[in-house]
């Protein structure tokens, strides 16, 4: 009878186990075909770490919240901007380029891996600084990004305004124009909307790795948070989704636009996205949710609620974020738990997007930090 009973269970086990190979083998062929027909060099650490947050779950009495340490893709300290550049810098590669040039605020995370990604692959690089927020101190134009762009050394072009996208775009295209003249071959990664956006299929295979990972722990997620700039994570998070068939929400937190002309932006990308991988229309206008309360006074700039985010992370968990992007998610983020959006018994995962070197172009946030009296609120 015991043997009956051991044999039935060792026969059950045998068929979850080889049902959960077979998930994860469909699995793995779905995600290399969404992104199959694209060139893509290696540059990251993947799969990044997904883990629990307990101790700041547990001080904010909501929900269980996953961080996704995208901020350990490996490269030059890592960020979002490496899956990016897998794929943009493997269209470069695939149609001959030498010579990649991009173009950023001060304190630009992209600017920053663009140069890494070029000099890990013996590639000539031409970055452009744009002056993006205003009244900052001298650290922020020498120290964190700025400091590790040139240690990496670039060739740096300055654009006085950070507001004008076509028009930094255009100055771009012209310094590419001098690359072509000297008998090099230049490759624009460019900063407006209406470019073809390779580095969303970073994302969407950032979505193919979540799904698996989520499976792997027979995790329910009820939210994926993260910030939206560009929008070139959002879209590319979202059409992944989608297209395995995951409905999960996704909770984009402004960075540098209003929340509808944010949305529209994300929905245009969306939709070439989508086309990209073959499946035109997956996301539509109701996909699409971002929320500016946290954005004030500006791109870049800081804000009672962000700080107190950046303290909590850093106390309750040891995790670090940045004043730009991933501070003021987490500020959006804190935010809506308060108003009671999610339960304490759902799972939301935090999508972490680096940005960390920028805190050394913020001296005024030591000050703060350190203020003894604050930690030990948070704690
Ligand atoms: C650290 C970090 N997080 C988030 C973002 C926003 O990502 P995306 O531009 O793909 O919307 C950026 C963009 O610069 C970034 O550097």
């Amino acid at each position: 009878m015991v043997d009956f009973v051991n044999s039935n269970v060792d026969w059950l086990i045998y068929v979850v186990q080889s049902l959960t190979a077979l998930f994860l083998t469909i699995h793995q062929r779905k995600c290399i075909m969404l992104t199959d027909n694209y060139p893509r060099v290696e540059l990251s650490h993947t799969p990044t770490p997904l883990e629990c947050l307990e101790n700041l779950s547990q001080k904010l009495g909501g929900p269980k919240i996953w961080v996704k340490r995208d901020d350990c893709t490996g490269l030059a300290m890592g960020g979002n901007k490496v899956r990016q550049l897998e794929y943009y810098i493997g269209d470069a590669v695939s149609k001959g380029a030498d010579t990649i040039l991009t173009t950023g605020a001060m304190q630009s995370n992209q600017v920053r891996l663009t140069i890494a990604a070029a000099r890990k692959l013996g590639l000539d690089v031409e970055v452009q600084l744009e002056e993006r927020v205003g009244g900052r101190p001298q650290e922020y134009y020498n120290s964190g990004n700025p400091f590790l762009m040139k240690l990496m050394g670039a060739k740096i072009h300055h654009y006085a305004d950070g507001e004008d996208e076509e028009g930094a775009d255009r100055a771009l295209y012209a310094y590419a124009d001098e690359v072509s003249k000297a008998g090099k071959t230049p490759y624009v990664i460019p900063l407006s909307g209406d470019h073809i956006p390779y580095g969303s299929l970073g994302y969407v295979r950032c979505a193919e790795e979540l799904v698996l990972q989520f499976h792997q722990r027979s995790l329910k997620i009820d939210g994926i948070i993260l910030p939206t700039g560009s929008a070139t994570t959002h879209a590319g998070i979202l059409c992944g989704l989608r297209a395995l068939n995951c409905n999960i929400p996704v909770y984009g937190f402004c960075v540098r636009r209003d929340q509808q002309s944010q949305a529209e932006r994300v929905l245009a990308k969306a939709e070439k996205v989508a086309e990209m991988i073959g499946h035109p229309g997956i996301v539509t206008k109701q996909d699409i949710w971002t929320n500016d309360k946290m954005l004030y006074p500006g791109y870049g700039q800081l804000n009672d609620e962000l700080e107190e985010a950046m303290r909590l992370a850093a106390v309750c968990e040891g995790l670090l974020l940045d004043p730009t992007y991933t501070g003021k998610t987490m500020a959006g983020l804190i935010d809506l738990i308060e108003s009671g959006h999610f339960t304490p018994d759902q799972n939301i995962v935090f999508l972490h997007t680096g940005g960390t070197p920028a805190l050394f172009g913020y001296p005024e946030l030591i000050d703060k930090m350190l203020d003894e009296k604050q930690i030990k609120t948070a704690i």
